[in-house]
């Protein structure tokens, strides 16, 4: 009996899995010798503890708890603060990420329509859980819990140096490198996320439009390497 009910639960979870299309895509996909070379060197410089170590002193009222994290087969990898080379915008990436889905910022698949809504996840800093994107009416956000997840993650954990390169770049390959610039959210016309159809009223949805904070630091973002970085002062949110 419990047998049959683990299988049902693992055919059933299985088959959510299959039909979720970045799963897929990460499966099929073949990564080119460029992608391979990259991973190769991402993995070669990179060490786990790295990663891992907090950016920041939590504030202290938290300081004895371990933040929970939301329950994402993407955090399984990547721990705490998953954004650290942008030093004018990671503060407010990682504080994004734990209510938007790095599916939402990293995941555009080509010539699909997406659409964006709230969904539950556990270990999301916001009440409403977390926005994600929408294909055909479906939420595409792959769980921590899921048996695909699981199994790729022990076979990460289990591979040796040219097993990890190939799956961090098949895992990477239908993913976007950068995810969208600030004003891709709060700014006036385009914006990648619909308020109103988030529930937003449409006061905060103005507000969230016109976040001057964030149009402060997308205006300033360098546009070359070259190019000094523009230290923020409060005056300047102000303009
Ligand atoms: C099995 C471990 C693992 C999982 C799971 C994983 N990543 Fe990564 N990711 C890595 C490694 C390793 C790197 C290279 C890191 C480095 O150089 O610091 C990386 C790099 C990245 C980068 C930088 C660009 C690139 O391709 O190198 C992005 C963006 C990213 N991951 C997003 C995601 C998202 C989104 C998910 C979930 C859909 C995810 N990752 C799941 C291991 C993982
Ligand atoms: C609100 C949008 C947004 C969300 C949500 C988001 N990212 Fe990003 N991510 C970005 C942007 C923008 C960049 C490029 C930053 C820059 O300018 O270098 C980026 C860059 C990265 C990088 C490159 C390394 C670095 O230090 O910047 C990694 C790795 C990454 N994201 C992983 C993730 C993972 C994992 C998640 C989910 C836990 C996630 N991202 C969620 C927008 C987002
Ligand atoms: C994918 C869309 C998206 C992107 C990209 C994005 N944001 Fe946001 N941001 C949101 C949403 C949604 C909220 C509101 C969440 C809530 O409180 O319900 C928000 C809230 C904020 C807030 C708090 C505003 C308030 O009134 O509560 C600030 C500040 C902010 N973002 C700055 C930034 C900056 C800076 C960037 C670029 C580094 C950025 N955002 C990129 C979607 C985005």
């Amino acid at each position: 009996m419990i047998i049959r009910r683990f299988l049902f639960l693992y055919f059933l979870a299985a088959s959510i899995a299959l039909a979720n299309p970045l799963v897929q895509e990460m499966d099929q996909a073949q990564p080119d010798a460029a992608e391979l070379q990259r991973a190769k060197e991402q993995l070669e410089k990179s060490s786990p503890e790295a990663v891992e170590t907090p950016l920041f002193v939590p504030p202290f009222h938290k300081r004895k708890d371990a933040q929970a994290l939301p329950a994402t087969f993407c955090r399984s990898c990547h721990q705490q603060n998953p954004h650290r080379s942008n030093a004018r915008k990671r503060a407010f990436l990682n504080m994004h990420s734990r209510y938007i889905s790095c599916e939402t910022c990293h995941w555009w698949p080509e010539g699909e329509q997406l659409a964006y809504a709230w969904m539950q996840v556990p270990g999301s800093s916001h009440a409403r859980g977390m926005i994600v994107p929408r294909l055909k009416g479906e939420p595409v956000l792959i769980a921590e819990s899921i048996p695909w997840a699981r199994v790729l993650k022990q076979q990460w954990e289990e591979a040796d140096e040219a097993g990890k390169v190939e799956i961090k770049a098949k895992l990477h390959h239908p993913l976007r490198e950068k995810g969208p610039g600030c004003g891709a959210c709060h700014g006036n016309e385009d914006a990648l996320l619909d308020y109103g159809l988030l529930g937003y009223k449409p006061q905060r949805a103005r507000e969230l439009e016109l976040n001057p904070t964030a149009r402060f630091i997308e205006r300033t973002e360098p546009r070359s390497a070259d190019e000094p970085v523009r230290r923020i002062h409060i005056r300047d949110l102000l303009e």
